[in-house]
């Protein structure tokens, strides 16, 4: 059995990555959100829910102890989280982490679009890399995810590029973000030590369709 952690296991995202790794019954969810109202439903005899905060080192040294990887779908103060999540793994011996960012952090939109993507979120994006480099420079296994646009299409449909590659595209469905990340925690070998841009093939632009 697969012990796995979700922390901010109530956003969007995660709640995609939850419904396809119920299907797996190798993996013992732990989900831990701020507020227990909307993940209720998924709680089951594979899926225990904990109430916390993840800025919380009491609330997260808990609830760390015994997982075998932790999958962190975040807002809000990314650097900090980073950090305590980052101390929080290494002080109880956990090693594997999936991190969601965001597309554009090391600058690598090109075009048009790059450009639309800096003038809409640059400012927010800083936080979201200082995140990254605190990642990278730990000892951790990582996976960092950087989504295009999210859209809610019902669809899985995506792609991915490395760190050092241009950000293909400019949307992609939470759906598709949820199932690449369900895919890395149940092949934990995949996207290893790796920062990932994930998009939906075709979508290149000046912007998202839905702009
Ligand atoms: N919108 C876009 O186009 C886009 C594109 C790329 C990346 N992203 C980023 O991708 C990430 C995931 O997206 P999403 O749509 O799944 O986000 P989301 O629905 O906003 O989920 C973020 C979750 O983080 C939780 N959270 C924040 N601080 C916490 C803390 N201290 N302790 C515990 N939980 C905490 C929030 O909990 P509460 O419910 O308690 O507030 C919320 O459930 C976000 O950072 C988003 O900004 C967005």
């Amino acid at each position: 059995m697969k012990n796995v952690l979700i922390l901010g296991a109530s956003g969007a995202i995660a709640q995609h990555t939850i419904e396809k790794l119920q299907e797996d019954d190798n993996i013992y969810l732990t989900l831990f959100a701020r507020s227990s109202n909307k993940i209720k439903p998924f709680e089951n005899s594979h899926t225990q829910i904990v109430e916390g905060d993840v800025l919380n080192k009491k609330d997260l040294d808990e609830v760390l102890k015994g997982q075998d990887i932790v999958y962190a779908n975040l807002s809000g103060p990314m650097e900090n989280l980073a950090k305590t999540i980052v101390e929080e793994m290494e002080e109880t011996h956990v090693n594997r982490l999936v991190f969601v960012t965001s597309l554009g952090i090391y600058n690598e939109i090109p075009g048009k679009f790059g450009e639309w993507n800096n003038r809409m979120i640059g400012s927010a994006l800083k936080t979201y890399r200082k995140a990254a480099d605190i990642i990278e420079a730990s000892n951790l296994d990582y996976t960092i995810v950087r989504p295009a646009w999210l859209q809610n299409e019902d669809e899985v449909d995506y792609e991915t590029t490395q760190k050092g590659e241009d950000f293909k595209g400019t949307e992609v469905s939470r759906k598709s973000v949820g199932a690449y990340i369900a895919d890395i925690i149940q092949h934990p070998e995949k996207d290893s030590k790796a920062s990932v841009g994930v998009n939906k093939p075709g979508t290149e632009g000046d912007k998202p369709s839905f702009y």
